[in-house]
């Protein structure tokens, strides 16, 4: 009973993660679609997703060439946005998160030694780090920003 209760949660763990993902396999699609129409966005979801598409757009301007501006203050805000329930802070998250901050501001460091796209894969790998502890479900989509 224990067991499963436990699985139990980690479903609901994972399902609360992918939510975003669209490719869900067709058999459970109607009991999926239940918890996404009562889904809401946590801070944090809202958060990641403006980080993604802020990447997306780094990592254009940075093969064609063109300036990539400053590092985005809002991305502070990992460090209190609300999460979805069933999901706290723990230590693992809040070293993730100091050190996917100095990545991204390191990727905006004019005296940096290494190459602009090797900082910005770096970030991409932390997004990738911390997901392997809390949130696999958008990994495949996050390795898609790596610039090969
Ligand atoms: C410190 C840990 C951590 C880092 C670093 C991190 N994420 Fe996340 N990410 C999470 C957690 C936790 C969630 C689930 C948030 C929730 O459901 O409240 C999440 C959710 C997401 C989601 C799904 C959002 C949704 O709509 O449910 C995407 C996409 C995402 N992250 C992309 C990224 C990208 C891109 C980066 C790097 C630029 C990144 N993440 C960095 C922990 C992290």
């Amino acid at each position: 009973m224990k067991i499963m209760s436990s699985c139990f949660g980690l479903l609901l763990l994972v399902m609360s993660c992918q939510n975003a993902e669209q490719e869900q396999p067709a058999a459970i699609e109607n009991s999926e679609k239940i918890v996404y129409d009562m889904y809401q966005p946590s801070e944090m979801a809202n958060l990641m997703n403006a980080m993604y598409a802020h990447n997306e757009t780094v990592k254009e301007a940075i093969l064609a060439g063109e300036d990539i501006g400053q590092f985005p203050m809002d991305f502070l805000e990992i460090h209190t946005a609300e999460l979805s329930e069933f999901k706290y802070r723990n230590e693992t998250f809040q070293s993730f998160s100091q050190l996917f901050i100095l990545a991204q501001k390191e990727l905006y460091n004019p005296d940096a030694e290494t190459s602009q796209v090797s900082r910005f894969n770096n970030v991409v790998n932390l997004c990738i780090a911390c997901h392997q502890t809390e949130c696999t479900g958008p990994i495949s989509r996050i390795k898609k920003l790596h610039i090969k």
